[in-house]
Protein backbone atom coordinates (compact mmCIF):
# COMPACT_ATOMS: atom_id res chain seq x y z
CA UNK A 1 0.00 0.00 0.00
CA UNK A 2 1.67 3.41 -0.86
CA UNK A 3 2.18 5.87 2.02
CA UNK A 4 -0.99 8.41 1.54
CA UNK A 5 -3.34 5.43 1.12
CA UNK A 6 -2.97 5.57 5.51
CA UNK A 7 -6.22 7.50 5.44
CA UNK A 8 -8.15 4.14 4.44
CA UNK A 9 -7.33 3.58 8.39
CA UNK A 10 -9.98 6.49 9.54
CA UNK A 11 -12.59 5.30 7.14
CA UNK A 12 -16.00 4.12 9.01
CA UNK A 13 -18.64 2.71 5.88
CA UNK A 14 -22.52 3.47 6.10
CA UNK A 15 -23.50 0.72 3.10
CA UNK A 16 -26.13 2.53 1.39
CA UNK A 17 -28.84 -0.44 -0.57
CA UNK A 18 -30.24 2.38 -2.51
CA UNK A 19 -33.79 0.67 -3.44
CA UNK A 20 -34.46 0.48 0.33
CA UNK A 21 -32.86 3.80 1.96
CA UNK A 22 -35.49 6.59 1.18
CA UNK A 23 -37.86 7.18 -1.94
CA UNK A 24 -37.79 10.95 -2.42
CA UNK A 25 -40.63 11.07 -4.97
CA UNK A 26 -42.85 8.28 -3.90
CA UNK A 27 -42.81 5.43 -6.35
CA UNK A 28 -42.03 3.32 -3.81
CA UNK A 29 -38.00 2.88 -5.10
CA UNK A 30 -35.16 4.16 -3.26
CA UNK A 31 -33.46 7.01 -4.79
CA UNK A 32 -29.82 9.01 -5.00
CA UNK A 33 -31.96 12.51 -4.44
CA UNK A 34 -33.70 10.06 -1.22
CA UNK A 35 -30.00 9.49 0.23
CA UNK A 36 -28.87 13.59 -0.50
CA UNK A 37 -31.71 14.30 1.76
CA UNK A 38 -30.11 12.03 4.49
CA UNK A 39 -26.70 12.78 4.05
CA UNK A 40 -27.19 15.32 7.40
CA UNK A 41 -28.27 12.35 9.29
CA UNK A 42 -25.52 10.85 7.97
CA UNK A 43 -22.64 13.37 9.02
CA UNK A 44 -24.28 13.42 12.62
CA UNK A 45 -24.18 9.50 13.09
CA UNK A 46 -20.38 10.18 12.25
CA UNK A 47 -19.71 7.85 8.99
CA UNK A 48 -17.05 9.34 6.69
CA UNK A 49 -17.36 6.78 3.89
CA UNK A 50 -20.91 6.01 1.98
CA UNK A 51 -21.06 2.34 -0.09
CA UNK A 52 -23.52 2.55 -2.24
CA UNK A 53 -24.70 -0.81 -4.04
CA UNK A 54 -25.04 -0.75 -7.45
CA UNK A 55 -26.99 1.75 -8.79
CA UNK A 56 -26.45 1.43 -12.65
CA UNK A 57 -28.87 1.01 -15.20
CA UNK A 58 -29.86 -2.87 -15.09
CA UNK A 59 -33.09 -4.58 -15.74
CA UNK A 60 -32.79 -5.43 -11.55
CA UNK A 61 -32.77 -9.26 -12.02
CA UNK A 62 -30.34 -9.26 -9.11
CA UNK A 63 -31.25 -5.73 -8.02
CA UNK A 64 -28.30 -3.98 -10.02
CA UNK A 65 -25.72 -6.45 -9.63
CA UNK A 66 -26.97 -7.18 -13.28
CA UNK A 67 -25.30 -3.75 -15.21
CA UNK A 68 -26.51 -2.90 -18.49
CA UNK A 69 -24.86 0.12 -18.70
CA UNK A 70 -21.50 1.12 -16.73
CA UNK A 71 -21.77 4.73 -17.57
CA UNK A 72 -25.81 5.20 -17.00
CA UNK A 73 -27.42 5.70 -13.93
CA UNK A 74 -30.71 3.46 -13.54
CA UNK A 75 -33.60 5.74 -14.01
CA UNK A 76 -34.96 4.14 -11.02
CA UNK A 77 -32.83 5.60 -8.77
CA UNK A 78 -32.41 9.21 -10.76
CA UNK A 79 -30.08 10.92 -13.47
CA UNK A 80 -25.89 11.41 -14.12
CA UNK A 81 -27.25 15.00 -12.49
CA UNK A 82 -28.68 13.35 -9.33
CA UNK A 83 -25.01 11.08 -8.67
CA UNK A 84 -23.18 14.40 -9.17
CA UNK A 85 -24.98 16.26 -6.39
CA UNK A 86 -24.45 13.65 -4.32
CA UNK A 87 -21.00 13.27 -4.75
CA UNK A 88 -20.34 17.18 -4.62
CA UNK A 89 -23.09 17.14 -1.07
CA UNK A 90 -21.22 14.16 0.40
CA UNK A 91 -17.75 16.18 -0.12
CA UNK A 92 -19.47 19.04 2.15
CA UNK A 93 -19.48 16.99 4.82
CA UNK A 94 -16.53 15.26 4.26
CA UNK A 95 -18.34 11.96 3.44
CA UNK A 96 -16.28 9.83 0.19
CA UNK A 97 -18.95 7.90 -2.31
CA UNK A 98 -17.59 3.98 -2.65
CA UNK A 99 -19.26 2.50 -5.86
CA UNK A 100 -20.04 -0.76 -5.97
CA UNK A 101 -18.39 -2.27 -9.02
CA UNK A 102 -19.75 -5.58 -10.65
CA UNK A 103 -16.89 -7.18 -13.13
CA UNK A 104 -17.37 -10.65 -12.98
CA UNK A 105 -20.59 -10.43 -15.20
CA UNK A 106 -22.97 -8.06 -16.87
CA UNK A 107 -26.68 -8.00 -17.97
CA UNK A 108 -27.47 -10.72 -20.64
CA UNK A 109 -29.12 -6.83 -21.78
CA UNK A 110 -25.58 -4.99 -21.72
CA UNK A 111 -24.78 -4.32 -25.42
CA UNK A 112 -21.70 -5.99 -25.15
CA UNK A 113 -23.92 -9.36 -24.65
CA UNK A 114 -26.20 -8.68 -27.21
CA UNK A 115 -23.82 -8.65 -29.54
CA UNK A 116 -21.92 -11.53 -28.34
CA UNK A 117 -25.04 -13.64 -28.45
CA UNK A 118 -25.62 -13.01 -32.63
CA UNK A 119 -22.51 -14.78 -33.92
CA UNK A 120 -19.54 -15.92 -33.55
CA UNK A 121 -17.22 -13.29 -35.68
CA UNK A 122 -18.22 -9.65 -34.39
CA UNK A 123 -16.34 -7.57 -32.31
CA UNK A 124 -18.00 -8.96 -29.31
CA UNK A 125 -18.35 -12.69 -29.61
CA UNK A 126 -15.52 -12.94 -27.64
CA UNK A 127 -16.54 -10.83 -24.83
CA UNK A 128 -18.40 -13.74 -23.17
CA UNK A 129 -17.41 -17.47 -22.41
CA UNK A 130 -19.37 -19.34 -25.13
CA UNK A 131 -18.86 -23.16 -25.71
CA UNK A 132 -20.46 -25.88 -27.71
CA UNK A 133 -22.40 -28.31 -26.10
CA UNK A 134 -21.59 -32.13 -25.56
CA UNK A 135 -24.13 -34.67 -26.95
CA UNK A 136 -26.72 -32.09 -26.95
CA UNK A 137 -26.22 -31.02 -23.58
CA UNK A 138 -24.24 -28.46 -21.38
CA UNK A 139 -20.23 -28.85 -21.81
CA UNK A 140 -19.84 -29.64 -18.14
CA UNK A 141 -21.48 -30.00 -14.52
CA UNK A 142 -21.27 -26.45 -13.46
CA UNK A 143 -23.71 -25.29 -11.70
CA UNK A 144 -25.19 -21.58 -10.79
CA UNK A 145 -24.88 -19.93 -7.44
CA UNK A 146 -28.47 -19.36 -7.83
CA UNK A 147 -29.77 -22.87 -8.67
CA UNK A 148 -29.56 -24.97 -11.96
CA UNK A 149 -27.21 -25.21 -14.50
CA UNK A 150 -24.69 -22.48 -15.30
CA UNK A 151 -24.92 -22.47 -18.77
CA UNK A 152 -27.48 -21.69 -20.98
CA UNK A 153 -27.96 -22.64 -24.38
CA UNK A 154 -27.83 -19.54 -27.54
CA UNK A 155 -29.42 -20.53 -30.73
CA UNK A 156 -27.90 -18.52 -33.32
CA UNK A 157 -24.45 -19.45 -32.13
CA UNK A 158 -25.61 -23.31 -31.41
CA UNK A 159 -23.65 -22.99 -28.57
CA UNK A 160 -23.79 -22.06 -24.50
CA UNK A 161 -22.76 -19.33 -22.11
CA UNK A 162 -21.16 -19.53 -18.93
CA UNK A 163 -23.14 -17.60 -15.84
CA UNK A 164 -21.71 -18.00 -12.65
CA UNK A 165 -24.68 -16.61 -11.08
CA UNK A 166 -28.28 -15.91 -12.90
CA UNK A 167 -28.54 -16.82 -16.28
CA UNK A 168 -29.06 -13.33 -16.76
CA UNK A 169 -25.65 -12.34 -15.58
CA UNK A 170 -22.96 -13.96 -18.68
CA UNK A 171 -19.78 -13.98 -17.22
CA UNK A 172 -17.15 -11.74 -19.04
CA UNK A 173 -14.13 -13.10 -20.34
CA UNK A 174 -11.49 -11.77 -18.75
CA UNK A 175 -9.08 -13.73 -20.64
CA UNK A 176 -9.72 -10.87 -23.59
CA UNK A 177 -7.56 -8.13 -23.41
CA UNK A 178 -10.25 -5.74 -24.88
CA UNK A 179 -12.42 -6.60 -22.32
CA UNK A 180 -10.28 -5.30 -19.48
CA UNK A 181 -9.25 -2.69 -21.42
CA UNK A 182 -13.12 -1.51 -21.77
CA UNK A 183 -13.37 -2.36 -17.59
CA UNK A 184 -10.53 -0.26 -16.74
CA UNK A 185 -11.75 2.58 -18.92
CA UNK A 186 -14.81 2.45 -17.21
CA UNK A 187 -13.16 2.34 -13.83
CA UNK A 188 -11.34 5.66 -14.35
CA UNK A 189 -14.43 7.50 -16.04
CA UNK A 190 -15.81 7.16 -12.41
CA UNK A 191 -12.67 7.81 -10.20
CA UNK A 192 -12.56 11.48 -12.68
CA UNK A 193 -15.95 11.93 -11.38
CA UNK A 194 -15.01 12.57 -7.87
CA UNK A 195 -15.26 8.65 -6.80
CA UNK A 196 -13.08 7.66 -4.26
CA UNK A 197 -13.65 3.92 -3.41
CA UNK A 198 -14.93 0.39 -5.32
CA UNK A 199 -16.58 -2.42 -3.46
CA UNK A 200 -15.22 -5.22 -6.39
CA UNK A 201 -18.05 -7.19 -6.25
CA UNK A 202 -17.63 -11.55 -6.59
CA UNK A 203 -14.13 -11.26 -7.85
CA UNK A 204 -12.36 -14.03 -7.28
CA UNK A 205 -13.89 -16.60 -10.73
CA UNK A 206 -12.49 -14.02 -13.19
CA UNK A 207 -10.17 -16.99 -14.55
CA UNK A 208 -11.92 -19.54 -15.75
CA UNK A 209 -9.47 -21.40 -17.93
CA UNK A 210 -10.67 -24.94 -16.04
CA UNK A 211 -13.71 -24.02 -17.88
CA UNK A 212 -13.86 -27.40 -19.47
CA UNK A 213 -13.48 -29.67 -16.29
CA UNK A 214 -15.67 -30.68 -14.18
CA UNK A 215 -16.03 -29.55 -10.54
CA UNK A 216 -15.37 -32.37 -8.34
CA UNK A 217 -17.88 -31.30 -6.05
CA UNK A 218 -21.00 -33.01 -4.48
CA UNK A 219 -23.89 -32.48 -7.05
CA UNK A 220 -27.05 -30.50 -6.40
CA UNK A 221 -30.19 -32.17 -6.95
CA UNK A 222 -30.13 -31.48 -10.24
CA UNK A 223 -26.78 -33.10 -11.09
CA UNK A 224 -24.82 -29.89 -11.27
CA UNK A 225 -21.69 -28.84 -9.17
CA UNK A 226 -21.26 -25.59 -7.26
CA UNK A 227 -18.12 -24.83 -8.76
CA UNK A 228 -17.00 -22.04 -7.58
CA UNK A 229 -14.70 -23.04 -5.21
CA UNK A 230 -12.91 -24.90 -8.01
CA UNK A 231 -11.88 -21.85 -9.45
CA UNK A 232 -11.86 -19.29 -7.07
CA UNK A 233 -8.91 -17.52 -6.42
CA UNK A 234 -6.02 -18.92 -8.80
CA UNK A 235 -3.17 -17.20 -9.94
CA UNK A 236 -4.49 -15.12 -13.60
CA UNK A 237 -7.41 -14.26 -11.29
CA UNK A 238 -4.84 -12.98 -8.90
CA UNK A 239 -2.49 -11.20 -11.49
CA UNK A 240 -5.85 -9.61 -13.07
CA UNK A 241 -6.83 -8.30 -9.77
CA UNK A 242 -3.10 -6.83 -9.47
CA UNK A 243 -4.21 -4.79 -12.66
CA UNK A 244 -7.10 -3.27 -11.34
CA UNK A 245 -5.38 -2.40 -7.99
CA UNK A 246 -2.60 -0.36 -9.93
CA UNK A 247 -5.31 1.86 -11.39
CA UNK A 248 -6.62 1.66 -7.34
CA UNK A 249 -3.26 2.53 -5.77
CA UNK A 250 -2.04 4.78 -8.77
CA UNK A 251 -5.16 6.67 -8.57
CA UNK A 252 -5.28 6.69 -4.51
CA UNK A 253 -8.34 4.96 -4.75
CA UNK A 254 -9.87 2.84 -1.44
CA UNK A 255 -10.90 -0.67 -2.60
CA UNK A 256 -12.10 -3.72 -0.65
CA UNK A 257 -13.18 -6.76 -2.80
CA UNK A 258 -15.62 -9.61 -1.95
CA UNK A 259 -13.41 -12.70 -2.13
CA UNK A 260 -14.12 -16.36 -1.88
CA UNK A 261 -10.97 -17.19 0.39
CA UNK A 262 -10.09 -20.44 0.16
CA UNK A 263 -6.71 -20.22 2.42
CA UNK A 264 -4.79 -18.20 4.69
CA UNK A 265 -2.42 -17.76 1.80
CA UNK A 266 -4.90 -16.98 -0.70
CA UNK A 267 -6.31 -14.17 1.93
CA UNK A 268 -3.16 -12.82 2.01
CA UNK A 269 -2.51 -12.59 -1.58
CA UNK A 270 -6.02 -10.24 -2.03
CA UNK A 271 -4.92 -7.71 0.77
CA UNK A 272 -1.48 -7.92 1.90
CA UNK A 273 0.09 -4.45 1.19
CA UNK A 274 2.80 -5.96 -1.01
CA UNK A 275 0.83 -7.88 -3.36
CA UNK A 276 -1.20 -4.93 -4.47
CA UNK A 277 -4.55 -6.24 -4.88
CA UNK A 278 -7.20 -4.76 -2.47
CA UNK A 279 -7.04 -2.67 0.68
CA UNK A 280 -9.00 -4.86 2.33
CA UNK A 281 -11.20 -8.11 1.75
CA UNK A 282 -15.01 -8.73 2.27
CA UNK A 283 -14.75 -12.76 3.20
CA UNK A 284 -17.82 -14.13 0.97
CA UNK A 285 -19.34 -16.74 3.39
CA UNK A 286 -23.00 -18.25 1.72
CA UNK A 287 -25.80 -17.40 4.72
CA UNK A 288 -26.81 -20.65 4.82
CA UNK A 289 -23.19 -21.93 5.76
CA UNK A 290 -22.98 -19.30 8.27
CA UNK A 291 -26.43 -19.44 10.18
CA UNK A 292 -25.61 -23.35 10.06
CA UNK A 293 -22.28 -22.25 12.55
CA UNK A 294 -23.87 -19.52 14.17
CA UNK A 295 -22.35 -19.25 17.68
CA UNK A 296 -19.83 -16.70 19.68
CA UNK A 297 -17.12 -19.06 19.01
CA UNK A 298 -17.55 -19.36 15.46
CA UNK A 299 -17.24 -15.67 15.63
CA UNK A 300 -14.51 -15.25 17.91
CA UNK A 301 -11.96 -17.66 15.87
CA UNK A 302 -12.98 -16.13 12.82
CA UNK A 303 -12.26 -12.53 13.60
CA UNK A 304 -9.32 -14.11 15.76
CA UNK A 305 -8.45 -15.62 12.47
CA UNK A 306 -8.78 -12.98 10.27
CA UNK A 307 -6.46 -10.69 12.48
CA UNK A 308 -3.55 -13.24 12.67
CA UNK A 309 -3.10 -13.65 9.28
CA UNK A 310 -3.02 -10.01 8.59
CA UNK A 311 -1.13 -8.65 11.81
CA UNK A 312 2.15 -7.95 9.58
CA UNK A 313 0.70 -5.49 6.96
CA UNK A 314 -2.80 -5.18 5.54
CA UNK A 315 -5.95 -3.74 6.62
CA UNK A 316 -8.87 -5.92 7.90
CA UNK A 317 -12.48 -5.02 6.87
CA UNK A 318 -14.94 -5.61 9.94
CA UNK A 319 -18.59 -6.53 9.08
CA UNK A 320 -21.67 -8.07 10.77
CA UNK A 321 -24.49 -7.23 8.50
CA UNK A 322 -24.81 -6.37 4.50
CA UNK A 323 -27.21 -6.48 1.63
CA UNK A 324 -27.05 -10.30 1.36
CA UNK A 325 -27.56 -11.33 5.08
CA UNK A 326 -29.90 -11.44 7.55
CA UNK A 327 -29.87 -8.84 9.96
CA UNK A 328 -26.86 -8.93 12.59
CA UNK A 329 -29.64 -8.33 15.80
CA UNK A 330 -31.81 -11.83 14.55
CA UNK A 331 -28.77 -13.44 13.91
CA UNK A 332 -26.29 -13.27 16.62
CA UNK A 333 -28.49 -11.26 19.11
CA UNK A 334 -32.23 -11.47 20.35
CA UNK A 335 -33.96 -8.44 18.65
CA UNK A 336 -33.24 -6.48 21.92
CA UNK A 337 -31.58 -3.46 22.05
CA UNK A 338 -29.22 -4.77 24.15
CA UNK A 339 -27.97 -7.12 22.16
CA UNK A 340 -27.76 -4.53 18.92
CA UNK A 341 -25.78 -2.85 21.52
CA UNK A 342 -23.68 -5.35 22.16
CA UNK A 343 -22.87 -6.39 18.26
CA UNK A 344 -21.75 -2.90 18.00
CA UNK A 345 -19.73 -3.20 20.49
CA UNK A 346 -17.77 -6.04 19.16
CA UNK A 347 -17.53 -4.39 15.24
CA UNK A 348 -16.22 -0.84 16.71
CA UNK A 349 -13.54 -2.02 18.83
CA UNK A 350 -12.06 -4.59 16.39
CA UNK A 351 -8.78 -3.74 14.32
CA UNK A 352 -9.71 -2.72 11.58
CA UNK A 353 -12.43 -0.82 9.54
CA UNK A 354 -15.85 -1.15 10.57
CA UNK A 355 -18.69 -1.56 7.93
CA UNK A 356 -22.05 -0.40 9.13
CA UNK A 357 -25.36 -1.80 7.01
CA UNK A 358 -28.11 1.16 6.82
CA UNK A 359 -30.79 0.03 9.59
CA UNK A 360 -28.51 -1.66 12.12
CA UNK A 361 -27.27 1.47 13.59
CA UNK A 362 -31.37 1.69 14.71
CA UNK A 363 -31.71 -2.03 15.29
CA UNK A 364 -33.26 -3.17 12.74
CA UNK A 365 -34.30 -6.77 12.74
CA UNK A 366 -35.30 -9.48 10.08
CA UNK A 367 -38.81 -9.48 8.57
CA UNK A 368 -40.88 -12.42 9.03
CA UNK A 369 -42.76 -12.77 5.96
CA UNK A 370 -45.87 -14.43 5.96
CA UNK A 371 -45.80 -15.88 2.63
CA UNK A 372 -43.25 -16.42 0.03
CA UNK A 373 -45.06 -13.77 -2.58
CA UNK A 374 -43.92 -11.13 -0.01
CA UNK A 375 -40.17 -11.64 -1.00
CA UNK A 376 -38.56 -10.30 -4.04
CA UNK A 377 -34.78 -11.89 -3.81
CA UNK A 378 -34.08 -14.27 -6.64
CA UNK A 379 -32.19 -15.88 -4.25
CA UNK A 380 -34.51 -16.48 -1.61
CA UNK A 381 -36.94 -17.66 -4.03
CA UNK A 382 -35.02 -20.45 -5.59
CA UNK A 383 -34.03 -21.60 -2.64
CA UNK A 384 -37.44 -22.00 -1.68
CA UNK A 385 -38.27 -24.26 -4.62
CA UNK A 386 -35.58 -26.24 -3.52
CA UNK A 387 -36.59 -26.87 -0.17
CA UNK A 388 -40.31 -27.77 -1.39
CA UNK A 389 -38.33 -30.16 -4.00
CA UNK A 390 -36.70 -31.54 -1.06
CA UNK A 391 -39.70 -32.31 0.15
CA UNK A 392 -40.33 -29.73 3.19
CA UNK A 393 -43.36 -28.35 3.94
CA UNK A 394 -44.42 -25.18 2.93
CA UNK A 395 -44.58 -24.01 6.52
CA UNK A 396 -40.48 -25.44 7.32
CA UNK A 397 -39.61 -23.69 3.88
CA UNK A 398 -41.06 -20.60 4.98
CA UNK A 399 -39.47 -20.75 8.55
CA UNK A 400 -36.15 -21.36 6.94
CA UNK A 401 -36.78 -18.71 4.62
CA UNK A 402 -37.55 -16.42 7.47
CA UNK A 403 -33.70 -17.07 8.92
CA UNK A 404 -31.57 -17.11 5.95
CA UNK A 405 -33.24 -14.67 3.21
CA UNK A 406 -31.11 -11.48 1.46
CA UNK A 407 -34.71 -9.81 1.88
CA UNK A 408 -34.16 -9.76 5.90
CA UNK A 409 -31.49 -6.83 4.84
CA UNK A 410 -33.46 -5.58 2.12
CA UNK A 411 -36.98 -4.40 3.90
CA UNK A 412 -37.19 -0.19 3.69
CA UNK A 413 -35.28 1.42 6.02
CA UNK A 414 -37.51 2.90 8.69
CA UNK A 415 -37.48 6.16 9.59
CA UNK A 416 -40.44 7.14 11.42
CA UNK A 417 -43.64 5.98 12.53
CA UNK A 418 -46.04 7.28 9.56
CA UNK A 419 -47.36 4.95 7.01
CA UNK A 420 -44.98 3.11 4.93
CA UNK A 421 -41.94 3.91 7.66
CA UNK A 422 -41.35 7.37 6.43
CA UNK A 423 -39.47 5.45 3.48
CA UNK A 424 -42.41 6.55 1.03
CA UNK A 425 -45.85 7.76 1.40
CA UNK A 426 -46.84 4.60 -1.39
CA UNK A 427 -46.75 1.25 -0.66
CA UNK A 428 -42.85 0.26 -0.99
CA UNK A 429 -41.35 -2.58 -3.76
CA UNK A 430 -40.87 -4.44 -0.73
CA UNK A 431 -43.36 -4.35 2.35
CA UNK A 432 -42.13 -2.24 5.86
CA UNK A 433 -41.35 -4.69 8.45
CA UNK A 434 -44.26 -4.00 10.77
CA UNK A 435 -42.07 -3.45 13.81
CA UNK A 436 -41.29 0.50 12.48
CA UNK A 437 -44.06 1.65 14.93
CA UNK A 438 -41.17 0.86 17.30
CA UNK A 439 -38.12 0.98 15.69
CA UNK A 440 -37.58 3.68 13.41
CA UNK A 441 -34.41 6.91 13.40
CA UNK A 442 -37.42 9.34 14.71
CA UNK A 443 -37.82 7.65 18.27
CA UNK A 444 -33.83 6.77 18.28
CA UNK A 445 -32.78 10.19 18.17
CA UNK A 446 -34.46 11.52 20.51
CA UNK A 447 -34.27 8.68 22.91
CA UNK A 448 -30.26 9.39 24.75
CA UNK A 449 -30.37 5.62 25.23
CA UNK A 450 -31.18 4.45 22.02
CA UNK A 451 -28.94 1.91 19.90
CA UNK A 452 -28.72 5.05 17.09
CA UNK A 453 -26.94 7.05 20.19
CA UNK A 454 -24.54 4.22 21.28
CA UNK A 455 -23.22 3.84 17.17
CA UNK A 456 -22.74 7.47 17.82
CA UNK A 457 -20.81 7.20 20.76
CA UNK A 458 -19.12 4.45 19.22
CA UNK A 459 -17.75 6.20 16.09
CA UNK A 460 -16.59 8.65 18.14
CA UNK A 461 -14.62 7.27 20.17
CA UNK A 462 -12.60 5.30 17.68
CA UNK A 463 -12.25 8.50 15.97
CA UNK A 464 -10.69 10.20 18.81
CA UNK A 465 -8.29 6.84 20.43
CA UNK A 466 -5.84 5.83 18.71
CA UNK A 467 -5.45 2.21 20.43
CA UNK A 468 -8.89 0.90 18.94
CA UNK A 469 -7.15 1.89 15.58
CA UNK A 470 -3.40 0.85 16.44
CA UNK A 471 -3.50 -1.09 18.85
CA UNK A 472 -2.86 -4.90 19.67
CA UNK A 473 -5.30 -7.41 19.93
CA UNK A 474 -5.58 -10.35 22.39
CA UNK A 475 -8.42 -12.34 22.49
CA UNK A 476 -8.61 -13.50 26.26
CA UNK A 477 -9.99 -16.71 27.13
CA UNK A 478 -13.88 -16.64 28.93
CA UNK A 479 -16.55 -18.34 29.54
CA UNK A 480 -18.75 -19.83 26.46
CA UNK A 481 -20.95 -17.68 25.16
CA UNK A 482 -18.68 -14.97 26.17
CA UNK A 483 -16.04 -12.75 24.04
CA UNK A 484 -13.11 -11.05 25.90
CA UNK A 485 -9.98 -9.13 24.16
CA UNK A 486 -7.56 -6.74 25.19
CA UNK A 487 -6.45 -3.81 23.14
CA UNK A 488 -2.94 -2.53 23.39
CA UNK A 489 -1.67 0.91 22.32
CA UNK A 490 1.61 2.38 23.87
CA UNK A 491 1.06 2.44 27.97
CA UNK A 492 -3.15 1.94 27.11
CA UNK A 493 -4.96 -1.11 28.14
CA UNK A 494 -8.63 -1.47 26.80
CA UNK A 495 -10.43 -4.67 27.90
CA UNK A 496 -13.53 -5.64 25.72
CA UNK A 497 -16.34 -7.91 27.49
CA UNK A 498 -19.39 -8.95 25.49
CA UNK A 499 -22.07 -11.67 26.46
CA UNK A 500 -23.91 -13.27 23.85
CA UNK A 501 -26.27 -15.11 26.49
CA UNK A 502 -29.86 -14.41 27.11
CA UNK A 503 -29.25 -14.37 31.14
CA UNK A 504 -26.86 -13.54 33.55
CA UNK A 505 -24.04 -15.53 34.64
CA UNK A 506 -21.16 -15.09 37.26
CA UNK A 507 -18.22 -13.72 35.82
CA UNK A 508 -15.19 -12.22 37.48
CA UNK A 509 -13.06 -10.11 35.69
CA UNK A 510 -9.25 -10.21 36.67
CA UNK A 511 -8.33 -6.68 35.63
CA UNK A 512 -8.29 -3.60 38.10
CA UNK A 513 -10.40 -1.31 36.19
CA UNK A 514 -9.48 2.13 35.90
CA UNK A 515 -12.56 3.13 34.14
CA UNK A 516 -15.54 2.77 32.24
CA UNK A 517 -14.96 3.79 29.07
CA UNK A 518 -18.11 2.62 27.90
CA UNK A 519 -21.07 0.25 28.74
CA UNK A 520 -24.62 -0.56 27.39
CA UNK A 521 -25.65 -0.78 31.04
CA UNK A 522 -24.03 -0.71 34.16
CA UNK A 523 -21.94 -3.27 35.42
CA UNK A 524 -22.57 -5.30 38.52
CA UNK A 525 -19.84 -6.83 40.59
CA UNK A 526 -18.82 -10.79 39.60
CA UNK A 527 -21.90 -10.61 37.20
CA UNK A 528 -22.22 -10.32 33.74
CA UNK A 529 -25.87 -9.53 32.51
CA UNK A 530 -27.73 -11.05 29.36
CA UNK A 531 -26.17 -9.53 26.24
CA UNK A 532 -24.18 -6.86 28.23
CA UNK A 533 -21.25 -5.30 26.70
CA UNK A 534 -18.12 -3.30 28.70
CA UNK A 535 -15.18 -1.03 27.43
CA UNK A 536 -13.16 -0.49 30.36
CA UNK A 537 -9.63 1.03 30.82
CA UNK A 538 -7.38 -1.21 32.93
CA UNK A 539 -4.13 -1.19 34.58
C1 LIG B 1 -22.29 -10.63 -4.67
C2 LIG B 1 -23.36 -9.63 -4.23
C3 LIG B 1 -24.71 -10.27 -4.36
C4 LIG B 1 -24.92 -10.65 -5.82
C5 LIG B 1 -23.76 -11.48 -6.37
C6 LIG B 1 -23.78 -11.50 -7.86
O1 LIG B 1 -22.21 -11.72 -3.84
O2 LIG B 1 -23.08 -9.16 -2.96
O3 LIG B 1 -25.75 -9.46 -3.90
O4 LIG B 1 -26.10 -11.37 -5.95
O5 LIG B 1 -22.50 -10.98 -6.00
O6 LIG B 1 -23.37 -10.28 -8.39
CA1 LIG C 1 -38.17 6.86 -5.93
Amino acid sequence: MIKSKDWIKDLVVYQIYPRSFKDSNNDGIGDIKGIIEKLDYLEYLGINAIWLSPIYKSPMIDNGYDIEDYYAINEEFGTMEDFDNLLSEAKKRNIIIIMDLVLNHTSNKHQWFIEASKSKNNKYSNYYIFKDGKNNKEPNNWGSTFGGSARTYVKERDQYYLHLFAKEQPDLNWSNVEVREEIYKMINFWIDKGVKGFRVDAISYLDKTKEMLDAPYPLNNEGYSPCKAFIAGNETTHNYIKELGNIFNSRNIFSVGECFIQSDEDFKKYVLTESNEFDMAIPFIPPVVEIKNISPNYLKNTFKHRYEILKNGGWRANFLSNHDKPRQISLYGNDSIESGKMLATLLHTLPGTPFVYQGEEIGMTNVYYDSIDEYNDLDTKNYYSYLLKSNKSKEEALKEIHLTSRDNARSPMQWDNSEFSGFSKVKPWLNVNPNYLKINVKSELNNPNSIFNYYKKLISLRKNNDILKYGDLEFIDSSDGTIVYLRKYKEIKWLVVLSFLDKEIDFKIDYKIKKVILENYPLKENKLGSYQALILEIE
